[in-house]
């Protein structure tokens, strides 16, 4: 019997973290005033909460217009489709993020251009845009994540000189702020989920934001089936589809929204305690903290993992040993999304992969991005967002889990264990075993 939890010790915790979602009288009153309303649907769009959620948001964020939408992976569908993305155009992305940030790419017979992401940050590598930069270039799509920001200046430079719009991908950065402005309101539109893990959720659902009333336009038409957009200046007609939000799901998010700046404090000052507790421990390195962020969006605390300091035993069995001790952390959380099980490009599927060209373009085998493959499959450490959201006391629990794992690893030499083999397996793998997946 050793020290660790895993190999028989006590565990540094065995009471739940605060649970996820947060609800209160606020949400229930809310959906019982939809309920009651009859008025449900997304229709007429933008609907009553559909469209004060909308607006709110966008203003929370400091950009002029907002669309409410069904989820985060159609805001991006959405987005692209509203800064007039042609079937053929290439779309540059970090090669490091959820395959839902690329696939409606695809959807829109775009071409996915991967660039590898900066070891420090782990968001888009702004020095190796320009390289990836052809005439068939219309869009730069950073994602945020990791408590970081793609270089926001960088990329609007680089924009600027090439002509490219900017979509910012802001799935883990509700709330975050790049030199006092919100996420997504720095380049020509920002996409959000609020799916169930993310920093506000109503289960499913989704925004735009822009400061362009024409992206706005555009947006608000393809979200409501081709349908003129509210004020309809340009009447730009497109073909569109039933993206719509629920009035539950806006309601609910009216609520969450009002919460937001409260618990991006509680979860801020957490996790710069626990950045406290752990920094120095032989092994582990932090990622860097930029001063052009103001506020910090934390939808996971993510570190490093050095496996050269643990002499052949690997990020899983790190990971396994961590929740044994009641810590619940992901490693495997994504992959180069080019490597993904979750993206098995056909060529048949999207034309413009094969267009001007014998051999249709290979997503799979073109790239090699080694800081992403090094990211997913050795070094990250991801640690959600809600466990930060407790006492003191929470925060020393999961830094002692943390600090003990490295200090007996030792213990881990060898040894094969359910909790181990779970941390090995790839988002894809997953539901066979997971009871419950956000
Ligand atoms: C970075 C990123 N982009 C896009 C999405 C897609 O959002 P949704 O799951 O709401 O479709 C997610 C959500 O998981 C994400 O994490």
């Amino acid at each position: 019997m050793g020290k660790l939890a895993i190999t028989g010790g006590k565990p540094v915790r065995t009471k739940p973290f605060a649970p996820w979602p947060l609800y209160d009288r606020k949400e229930e009153r809310a959906i019982q005033q939809v309920l009651k309303s009859r008025n449900w649907g997304g229709y007429p769009f933008p609907n009553a909460h559909g469209s004060a959620f909308a607006h709110r948001f966008a203003e929370f964020h400091r950009a002029k217009y907002g669309v409410a939408v069904a989820n985060g992976t159609v805001a991006i569908e959405v987005a692209l489709k509203a800064v007039g993305l042609q079937a053929g155009d290439k779309v540059i992305v970090p090669a490091y993020t959820w395959e839902g940030t690329v696939g409606p790419v695809l959807q829109l017979n775009a071409i996915p251009v991967f660039v590898d992401i900066d070891p420090a940050t782990y968001c888009l590598d702004t020095g190796l845009i320009e390289k990836a930069i052809t005439n068939k270039t219309r869009v730069i799509l950073p994602v945020h994540l990791a408590m970081n920001f793609a270089d926001l200046d960088a990329i609007g430079r680089l924009a600027r000189q090439h002509h490219l719009l900017v979509i910012e991908d802001c799935a883990h950065a509700h709330g975050g702020m790049w030199k006092k402005k919100g996420a997504g309101a720095t380049g020509d539109m920002g996409c959000f989920s609020f799916q169930s893990s993310k920093l506000m959720t109503a289960g499913e659902g989704g925004a735009v934001i822009t400061s362009k009333l024409e992206f706005l336009e555009r947006a608000q038409s393809y979200v409501n089936c081709g349908r003129a957009s509210e004020t309809d200046k340009f009447a730009n007609r497109l073909i569109g589809f039933n993206y719509r939000m629920t009035e539950f799901q806006a309601a609910i998010l009216e609520v969450q929204l009002g919460r937001l700046a409260g618990q991006a404090s509680v979860r801020q000052r957490n996790m710069e305690y626990f950045e406290k507790r752990i920094t120095g421990t032989p092994g582990l390195a932090l990622l860097k903290r930029d001063r052009r962020i103001t506020r910090v969006a934390a939808y996971q605390y993510v570190f490093k993992f050095l496996p050269q300091h643990f002499e052949g035993i690997g990020r899983a069995a790190f990971l396994g040993a961590l929740e044994k001790e009641g810590v619940p952390c992901d490693g495997l959380f994504y992959e180069p999304v080019y490597k993904s099980a979750l993206f098995p490009v056909k060529a048949a599927e999207y034309p413009a992969l094969s267009w001007g060209r014998e051999n249709p373009i290979d997503l799979r085998s073109l790239y090699n991005c080694p800081v992403s493959e090094r990211a997913a499959y050795e070094e990250s450490v991801w640690l959600p967002h809600h466990i930060f959201l407790g006492s003191r006391k929470d925060v020393d629990d999961i830094a002692d889990g943390v600090l003990k794992v490295c200090e007996n690893f030792e213990e881990l030499r060898g040894l094969e264990h359910p909790a181990i083999e779970t941390k090995q397996m790839s988002r894809a793998e997953r539901p066979r075993v997971e009871k419950r997946q956000y």
